[in-house]
């Protein structure tokens, strides 16, 4: 080991900066810490230009990233680029094929790539760390790694989009509907301009498969995650679901089933008194159930320049010491391949809102449907009398599966009186 760890950065956008300004802040605590001295010797970004806030005085600059993997004075590469392919993958695959240690907060990357990146990187005996990856500056990674390795993981489930967790929030606090928040939170800067990563639960879906394969010792499977995001959540649902004492979140799920994997990013209703109801705004949570420990939360900022970085700068001073672990905890060759477990399998309580014409015989063939698939209603609300004649009847389901409620489900839409496609939404119990 080299008395200085030599670190190259590609990326200098919000998280890249916050790294480089993580690092001179806390230069010798950092090096104590580390058992020895970081130091920034090179980055390379899109635009030197760009007004960052940073001091790179006495650090290269590379035009184009791929010379970071090259360059021998660099012993790890920090790839803060992102996106699941382009620079970002050519880069870390460069970068630990010549033996160089990777630190990166590239979920999407790992969603496609992992048990790939995580067998390249163990065959140069290269670390690769990606704590960033996952609910932001959460150390939900090593507590998988480290502190609850000791568990089975029977269950795992969180708050993964801050954005969408934002939106949700806002919609109940101001009553407004999805597309209202939305732009105001562009408008504020909390919401990207393309914003479906984030609202289309995909963001969501990239780092539950990664905590999934870290949890369970499976290849990081994406493709394997059934995925909704929270565009069709009305402010009316938001209401419904206060009065039957629930909130809304976007939650990622995994558990092992007898069918595979089940992996679920969607939008849930989850009673008032779980502590995952109260994570509200900005914030994400990961909840962890294992064998032994019973039942952990954790929560924290998902995102953002200082939670970000020190998520980045905790893999960095584990680089420091010299921990190599395998990056999925169990060793690449190792991890299992399993089926992922169809959503059809699902079981579970159901929410559902209809758009109905106030007439007499609608809630009679709803029950007749819902009857026919031997789903057995919890409760049944319907309010008011509206102008255009059409009323919201909410209900809620006992336990049923998936296949039955959208059988049941595709009867209900086609019966004249239902006038929109009806709003799904599943109630967890944690
Ligand atoms: N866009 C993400 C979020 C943060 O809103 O939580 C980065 O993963």
């Amino acid at each position: 080991m080299t008395e200085t760890l030599k670190i190259g950065i590609a990326g200098l956008g919000t998280v890249g900066a916050g790294v480089v300004k993580l690092l001179a802040a806390h230069d010798r605590l950092l090096g104590l810490r580390g058992g020895r001295r970081l130091e920034l010797v090179a980055v390379s970004a899109r635009s030197r230009a760009r007004k960052r806030d940073i001091d790179l005085s006495g650090v290269r600059w590379e035009k184009d990233a791929l010379a970071l993997a090259d360059a021998p004075d660099i012993d790890v590469v920090v790839e803060l680029i992102g996106g699941s392919g382009g620079v970002a993958k050519r880069l870390v695959e460069r970068a630990l094929r010549a033996g160089k240690h990777v630190v990166t907060a590239n979920k999407a990357l790992l969603a496609l790539h992992g048990a790939d990146l995580a067998a390249l990187a163990e065959k140069r005996g290269s670390i690769l760390a990606f704590e960033a990856a996952v609910a932001g500056g959460i150390p939900i990674i090593k507590a998988l790694r480290e502190g609850l390795v000791g568990n089975r993981v029977s269950r795992l489930y969180g708050i993964l989009n801050g954005t969408c967790n934002y939106i949700l929030t806002t919609m109940r606090e101001t009553g407004r509907d999805f597309d209202v928040v939305l732009a105001e939170a562009q408008a504020a800067g909390y919401a990207e301009a393309d914003p479906s990563f984030d609202v289309d639960g995909i963001d969501a879906a990239h780092k539950l498969a990664v905590l999934t394969g870290t949890a369970f010792g499976t290849k990081v499977d994406f493709a394997g995650v059934h995925v909704e995001g929270i565009r069709r959540v009305t402010s009316m649902d938001i209401e419904f679901a206060q009065e039957l004492g629930y909130r809304i979140k976007l939650l990622g799920l995994a558990r092992e089933t007898s069918y595979g994997i089940e992996q679920r990013v969607h939008p849930c209703m989850v009673p008032l008194e779980t502590p995952i109801a109260h994570i509200e705004g900005v914030f994400n949570a990961v909840a962890i159930e294992g064998d032994h420990v019973g039942k952990t939360m954790f929560q924290g900022r998902g995102a953002g320049q200082g939670p970000t970085a020190s998520a980045v700068v905790a893999d960095i001073v584990d680089v420091a010491r010299g921990r190599n672990m395998p990056a999925f905890v169990v060793p690449a060759a190792r991890l299992a391949d399993k089926k992922a477990s169809p959503m059809d399998r699902h079981v579970g309580a159901y929410y559902i809102r209809l758009m109905v014409q106030d007439q007499p015989g609608v809630i009679a063939a709803v029950s007749k449907a819902l009857a026919a698939e031997r789903i057995s209603l919890e409760s049944m609300l319907q309010r008011g009398r509206s102008q255009s004649g059409e009323v919201p009847v909410v209900l809620t389901t006992h336990e049923t599966q998936e296949a039955r409620m959208q059988r049941a489900l595709a009867k209900i839409s086609r019966l004249k009186a239902v006038a929109e496609a009806p709003c799904l939404i599943r109630i967890e119990a944690f």
